[in-house]
């Protein structure tokens, strides 16, 4: 099998800016595509830019707002007449105890994680080329009870449902729909979204590798190379699916034989 290639395919990343975006956008440009990222803020957008290289488009786009996302649908369709990936990919929340949940913070995890997501797609079918890719980042949380995580976790267990049945409803335009959950990747949004320390960050990262197969925390890049094969052609027959990214985590007992 040869390895997979992106050459010239338009690819939108949401949230490419930072973190798991980030890592996704730059394994998209090594092999080959165009990429349009997102995210709010304008300088980080334009740092994030400057580091991808020649030929990354950023635009300043709130995934939650759908004349945001029409924009940027509209100036992709400009641009180069239809998008060939999407990955779906803004998203956040942070661990909070049931009784402390305040009604801002699960609006805002709603809004982006289900809402954005929603709105990302329907923007972008416009714009899509029929057997075009898509593809929606989840999360392992939709798997397992983690302490806090019950209204985060719930966003992605929606999110991975709603690849499902964008599947079914999108079957006539041979569109692929299919969710990446990643498993622990320390990124920015750990010290933002989390509110950790760089210190907590790292006993974290040190603690939970040991409860990791893999032996290690995941990278951004981790995740935006399982994200190319399911962007590209070699997974031409995959539909609907959810590609654990966890090194093992939730799948393989870690302890000692
Ligand atoms: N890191 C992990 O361990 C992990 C594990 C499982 C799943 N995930 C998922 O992976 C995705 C990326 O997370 P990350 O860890 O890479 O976090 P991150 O570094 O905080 O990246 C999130 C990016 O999304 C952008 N963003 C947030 N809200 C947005 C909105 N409303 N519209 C447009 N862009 C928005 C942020 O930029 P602005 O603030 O400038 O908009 C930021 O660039 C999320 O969906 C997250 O739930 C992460």
């Amino acid at each position: 099998m040869t390895a997979p290639t992106l050459e010239g395919r338009v690819v939108l990343v949401t949230g490419g800016a930072t973190g798991i975006g980030f890592g996704a956008a730059k394994r998209l440009i090594e092999h080959g595509a165009i990429v349009y990222i997102t995210g709010r803020r304008q300088d980080v957008l334009d740092t994030a830019a400057g580091k991808l290289g020649k030929g990354t488009h950023g635009i300043r786009a709130d995934a939650s707002i759908k004349a945001d996302m029409q924009r940027v649908a509209d100036d992709i369709k400009a641009a180069h007449g239809q998008l060939d990936i999407l990955f779906a990919n803004a998203g956040g929340g942070h661990a909070t105890p049931p009784m402390d949940l305040t009604e801002s913070q699960i609006d805002s995890e709603l809004s982006i994680n289900i809402k954005g997501v929603v709105l990302t797609m329907q923007t972008m079918l416009g714009v899509l080329r029929n057997g075009a890719s898509v593809v929606l980042n989840a999360s392992i949380t939709a798997d397992m009870g983690l302490p806090g995580f019950a209204v985060y976790a719930a966003t992605k267990a929606a999110v991975r449902s709603l690849a499902r049945s964008w599947t079914t409803d999108l079957k006539h335009r041979d569109i692929r729909i299919n969710t990446i959950s990643p498993g622990v990747v320390p990124t920015e949004g750990y010290g933002h979204e989390q509110k950790m320390t760089d210190r907590q960050v790292a006993d974290y990262v040190e603690r939970v590798a040991t409860e990791i197969p893999a032996g290690r925390v995941g990278t951004a890049e981790d995740i935006g190379d399982a994200l190319v094969f399911l962007a590209s052609d070699q997974s031409r027959y995959i539909r609907g699916v959810d590609l654990v990214v966890d090194g093992g985590m939730t799948r393989v007992y870690a302890g000692k034989n």
